[in-house]
């Protein structure tokens, strides 16, 4: 017989394991010694979720080489905010791109796995505040407030504040908590559903619909995106596109998912669409975003029969990041663009077309939608209030912050935001 998976997964790999579990009634090892090639497979070592993968080597992020500064942030500190750099520079073996291996996290965000594949990010998909904020500086040239933002957000709502550790994929709570058994609750990591992910994802399935992966690239929708990138802008993925497509799954996920939710943090994804069109191009929007480069940073080929196959996420060739800094008030405006173009309202479905638009007011949000009047500032504002206030849900209750999450939050957010004129929550 053998060993049953269960079993398996409490394995550590130790030599004395095996003569714990040698003494286990009803387990018979001969299988595993007959074929000794198993034995690193059988003994793979596991966290609180035997299901998200395990890497013992945590090597961190490559170490910031005078050599190769790119925008010169280190440890997780505003940097230049110059860019027009070539990334990976020649010569940067160490920021070379390494695929992951079957041990490595990887999860929804393109950005982050490309950030991890490069060492950017720690290659084993376990990360922390100072590199998320230097990896987009660096890497993509995001204005610290930007990079600080989505970092703060990340690691809020999926990660650790006290570690300020992330799983940019699964749940990995014993390598990012302060409390690795997760007596205290567990971190969930990226893939986590209504936190940072949502519904109405441009390449991943909603969660209700795909038996709770909202994390896995689609090829299937990476087709639907290039054809609207067709029909809308000759085949670039650029602001018409991204802002057609994304009312298309709105549509889509309305249509068919009978629990489909689109909060006020929704906004969120409309930011992390622009991302395609300002930060993948080479020198981001002096250049086209063309199926090759948006392909390559989703690891996106196609299968030759109109769909798409996945292999690892990486920077194109010969690639620059954008001269200026994206920033808060830069994405605010690309937010309010692809919103306007296409207004939605916010709420969910109870059910099969049975949509509820979200009734209480949120900010500027009232009736469920935001006001045609709404400028970029108002959008800024509104993204810090996502992140300080509890945010209102018609249907899935979003969960407040913890007190301890709100001071760590405003200690983050209201040194960024101070400059913006919006009115801020004292600490
Ligand atoms: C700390 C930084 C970041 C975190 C924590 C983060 C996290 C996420 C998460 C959770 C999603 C899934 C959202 C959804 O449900 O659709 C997402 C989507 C996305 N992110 Fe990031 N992100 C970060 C930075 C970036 C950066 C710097 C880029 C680009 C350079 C990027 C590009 C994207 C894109 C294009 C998507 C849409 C994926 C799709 O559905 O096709 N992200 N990100
Ligand atoms: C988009 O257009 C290109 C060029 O005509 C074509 O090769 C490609 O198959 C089209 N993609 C889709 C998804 O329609
Ligand atoms: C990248 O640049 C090198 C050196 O200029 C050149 O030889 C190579 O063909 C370029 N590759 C691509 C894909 O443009
Ligand atoms: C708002 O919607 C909820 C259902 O989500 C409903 O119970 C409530 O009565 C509504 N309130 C108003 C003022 O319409």
């Amino acid at each position: 017989m053998v060993l049953h998976p269960i079993l398996l997964a409490y394995i550590v790999p130790s030599a004395v394991a095996w003569p714990w579990i040698a003494n286990v009634p009803g387990v018979d090892l001969s299988a595993i010694h007959k074929n000794p090639e198993n034995l690193p497979q059988q003994r793979r070592q596991t966290g609180l979720d035997p299901t998200c993968p395990f890497n013992p080597d945590h090597p961190g992020a490559a170490p910031f080489d005078l050599r190769f500064p790119y925008t010169g942030s280190i440890d997780g500190l505003p940097g230049t905010g110059i860019g027009g750099v070539q990334v990976p520079a020649p010569g940067d073996t160490a920021h070379e791109f390494v695929p992951p291996g079957p041990n490595d996290i990887r999860g929804p965000c393109p950005g982050m796995n490309t950030a991890a594949n490069h060492n950017f990010l720690s290659h084993d998909g376990i990360t922390n505040f100072a590199e998320l904020v230097s990896a987009q500086q660096n890497l993509y040239n995001l204005a610290y407030d930007l990079a600080v933002f989505i970092a703060v957000r990340g690691i809020a709502l999926d990660g650790d504040i006290a570690t300020t550790k992330l799983s940019i994929g699964c749940d990995a709570t014993e390598r990012t908590s302060i409390d690795p058994t997760g007596t205290l609750g567990r971190e969930p990591g990226l893939d986590a559903h209504n936190k940072f992910e949502g519904d109405t994802s441009l390449t991943r399935r909603d969660y209700f619909l795909n038996n709770g992966d909202a994390f896995t690239f689609q090829g299937d929708m990476f087709a639907d995106m290039y054809r609207v990138a067709n029909s809308t802008s000759n085949g670039l993925f650029d602001r018409d596109t991204i802002a057609v497509y994304r009312s298309q799954r709105y549509d889509e996920s309305l249509a068919e998912n009978p629990n489909f939710y689109f909060g006020p943090k929704a906004l969120l994804l409309y930011g992390a669409a622009s991302f395609i069109y300002e930060v993948f191009p080479v020198f981001g929007p002096e250049g086209d975003a063309d199926i090759d480069t948006v392909s390559t940073f989703y690891g996106a080929v196609s299968d030759g029969n109109g769909g798409y196959d996945h292999v690892p996420e990486r920077i194109p060739e010969n690639w620059s990041n954008r001269r200026t800094a994206y920033g808060i008030l830069e994405i605010a405006e690309e937010i309010r663009y692809q919103y306007s173009y296409a207004p939605k309202l916010f709420g969910g479905n109870v059910g099969t077309n049975n949509f509820l638009a979200l009734n209480t007011t949120f900010g500027i949000i009232e009736d469920g939608t935001l006001p045609s009047e709404v400028t970029a500032k108002d959008i800024a504002c509104l993204l810090y209030q996502l992140a300080v206030d509890n945010v209102p849900g018609t249907v899935a209750n979003e969960a407040e912050l913890p007190l301890e999450a709100l001071t760590w939050v405003l200690t983050q957010l209201n040194p960024i935001f101070t400059n913006t004129g919006c009115p801020l929550k004292i600490t």
